[in-house]
């Protein structure tokens, strides 16, 4: 399985027919090997006019409709995905010396489904969820800690903010 050959690659592409399942063989040895986050992808996306942006987000959940990752749909990626939801992304893990790259058309999952996601995560991330304006410039640090102490304790704010914090799925 892992023998490699002159061009680095080894014989792990198994059944080229289902390249799902051949995702799922590859990440299940990436949770074994990798040291950390072995589900971060670099998700491409591009403004209308046809700019690119790369950065990490986490793979949450994945399946033959889609891979799953949650966002703020007020950030950056997310303007540019509600004008151009045409998406790649690319996982790479260094131990396992392979890559996969997805392209696709990106779509909202439903609301259940974010809001069960949302509703598992620690109180903390919740917070600085609704807390961080995610893309935009902060004046300094006492902005981003005097916003978590405001949402900490105004709980209107908070269930305001919980709408906006909804997964995207991308094939
Ligand atoms: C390892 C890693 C994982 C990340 N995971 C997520 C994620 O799952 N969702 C997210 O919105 N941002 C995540 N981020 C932050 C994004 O990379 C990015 O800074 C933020 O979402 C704003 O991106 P944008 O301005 O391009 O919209 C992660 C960053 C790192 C380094």
């Amino acid at each position: 399985m892992n023998q490699k050959n002159s061009l680095g690659l080894n014989k792990c592409f198994l059944d080229l027919g289902d390249p799902f399942k051949l995702f799922e063989k590859w990440f299940d040895e990436a949770k074994k090997k990798e040291i950390n986050d072995p589900n971060a992808l670099a998700l491409g996306t591009a403004s209308k006019t046809g700019i690119p942006s790369v950065r990490m987000v986490l793979l949450k959940s994945f399946d033959n409709n889609g891979f799953v990752f949650y966002t703020n749909l007020n950030s950056q990626k997310g303007n540019e995905l509600r004008d151009n939801p045409n998406a790649t992304m690319c996982f790479h893990w260094k131990s396992l010396l392979r890559q996969i790259r997805i392209v696709g058309t990106l779509k909202l999952v439903d609301d259940k489904i974010a809001d069960d996601y949302y509703n598992t995560r620690a109180y903390e991330s919740r917070i600085g969820a609704w807390a961080s304006k995610q893309s935009s410039i902060l004046k300094n640090r006492e902005e981003l800690l005097d916003s978590l102490e405001i949402y900490k304790k105004n709980i209107k704010i908070k269930i305001m903010y919980q709408d906006l914090i909804t997964g995207l799925a991308g094939i």
